[in-house]
């Protein structure tokens, strides 16, 4: 079969590495040059050679067109999915994503996700009591990445000390997921990452035959109801429990704490809108919703070509990859006024920051509740703060999230 390149006929070819760790903004900067260059469609020779596609409606048709781009891989830089990184249901196709889907919708509602408030917050304020008095945190992994960890284990009813540990095989996950830190070896594997997702695997296999011989309450406990549930008039199988298990730990978690890292680092550095939001708390919501499309998290997503096809003038291939950016789309200035300006109290318009389609993200609710508390209870405790002096920030990409975030205050 030919490559991508092969076939790039009149689409220009470039080469950017979207996974290594950068100074704090290089990706929200590529992603403006790319806008600004206006090319809509590359042949990107990274890895096996992928479609980056940069211009906004194209991106939207992606996302739109799952029957052509197809999500049996969403890694562009990795087209065979490994079987034990299946995400469910990320990795399954309409129709019978709707199946899956269905099923956990309920709970991640906005009814279910408020009902779950009280917990959330309690965990949060803890979290913050426990570093107040210090007058320093690295914010990113004592705060961010703590935020998301522990109201996802109280959410699923598991037992709270298994945090540290989730929070360095997420770590490990994302690095290889990225390509970033355990590159692909001669045999095709990426070691750490394997080694993480087996014992992600293995720790959410656990809870699920937990839950097997000793139920829970099927309406308060998501993994009972799942063991519990049917598709197609049958049990769901080990695979797809799992597969949901580890998009629930690594989807939830990641995501979460690359957002919170991000409104945390902002808060920071841009003191007058920190201040301006706790003399105005009506202000925290659109502030939010800024934060998650001016910092982008997800710089992109993966698709697989299902068939050959001619699309905008690039001879597609079944089984090609695509990557979609939402950068792009979150910086484009004819959706965006002042599109390069964080604007604390910008009027909502639709961004790309939770996807689009079918597979648009099931946690979105519950990761604008997790912000809007996490801004909350750091702020009742420590409304004044700064970045350390003399800090360099850095920023892992793929997944755009912040690596370090030492911050400073004075304890009251
Ligand atoms: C700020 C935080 C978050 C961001 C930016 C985010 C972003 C996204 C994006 C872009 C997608 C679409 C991926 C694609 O189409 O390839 C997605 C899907 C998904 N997200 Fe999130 N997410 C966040 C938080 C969460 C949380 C808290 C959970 C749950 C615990 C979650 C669970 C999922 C699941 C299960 C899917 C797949 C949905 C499907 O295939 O139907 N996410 N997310």
């Amino acid at each position: 079969m030919t490559t991508v390149e092969q076939r790039a006929g009149q689409c220009p070819a470039t080469h950017f590495d979207y996974s290594p760790i950068r100074p704090v903004g290089a990706y929200r900067a590529k992603a403006q040059a790319l806008r600004d260059d206006g090319t809509p469609l590359w042949v990107n020779t990274q890895s096996q050679g992928f479609w980056m596609v940069s211009d906004p409606e194209l991106v939207k048709e992606v996302y739109m067109n799952y029957e052509l781009f197809r999500v049996d891989s969403v890694t562009a830089v990795d087209p065979d999915l490994d079987p034990s990184q299946l995400l469910v249901p990320l990795n399954i196709n309409p129709p019978d994503h709707q199946k899956f889907r269905s099923l956990l919708n309920p709970w991640f509602s906005p009814a279910s996700v408020a009902r779950r408030e009280a917990v959330m917050r309690e965990n949060l304020r803890n979290l913050v009591s426990g570093f107040s008095g210090l007058g320093r945190v690295e914010a990113a992994r004592e705060y961010a990445a703590k935020v998301p960890v522990l109201n996802l284990l109280s959410f699923a009813n598991m037992p709270i000390d298994l945090a540290e540990r989730l929070i360095d095989l997420v770590d490990t996950f994302m690095a290889g997921f990225s390509g970033a830190e355990t590159p692909v070896g001669e045999d095709g594997i990426r070691p750490g990452m394997t080694s993480a997702t087996d014992e992600i695997n293995a720790l959410m296999g656990s809870v699920i035959a937990d839950r097997r011989h000793n139920p829970l309450d099927p309406d308060m406990d998501l993994f009972t109801s799942l063991v519990q549930a049917e598709v197609d008039g049958r049990p769901l199988t080990n695979a797809e429990l799992t597969g949901i298990g580890l998009i629930y730990v690594v989807g939830g978690m990641e995501t979460t704490r690359a957002q919170l890292g991000w409104l945390m680092y902002h808060m920071a550095k841009f003191p007058e809108d920190r201040r301006r939001v706790l003399a105005d708390p009506a202000l925290l919501t659109p502030a939010i919703e800024e934060c998650i499309r001016y910092y982008t998290v997800i710089w992109g997503v993966g698709r697989k070509v299902g068939l050959d096809t001619t699309w905008h003038g690039a001879d597609l291939r079944k089984g090609d990859m695509v990557y979609a950016l939402n950068s792009v789309f979150n910086c484009d200035t004819r959706r965006f006024a002042d599109a390069d300006s964080f604007i604390l109290d910008r009027k909502p318009g639709p961004n790309l920051s939770f996807g689009r389609g079918p597979h648009s993200c099931i946690g979105m609710h519950l990761a604008r509740t997790q912000l809007r508390l996490a801004f909350e209870e750091w702020h009742r405790q420590i409304p004044e703060y700064s970045i350390e002096e003399g800090a360099e920030l850095f920023e892992r990409g793929s997944e755009i999230t912040i690596q370090s975030l030492p911050l400073v205050w004075q304890p009251a």
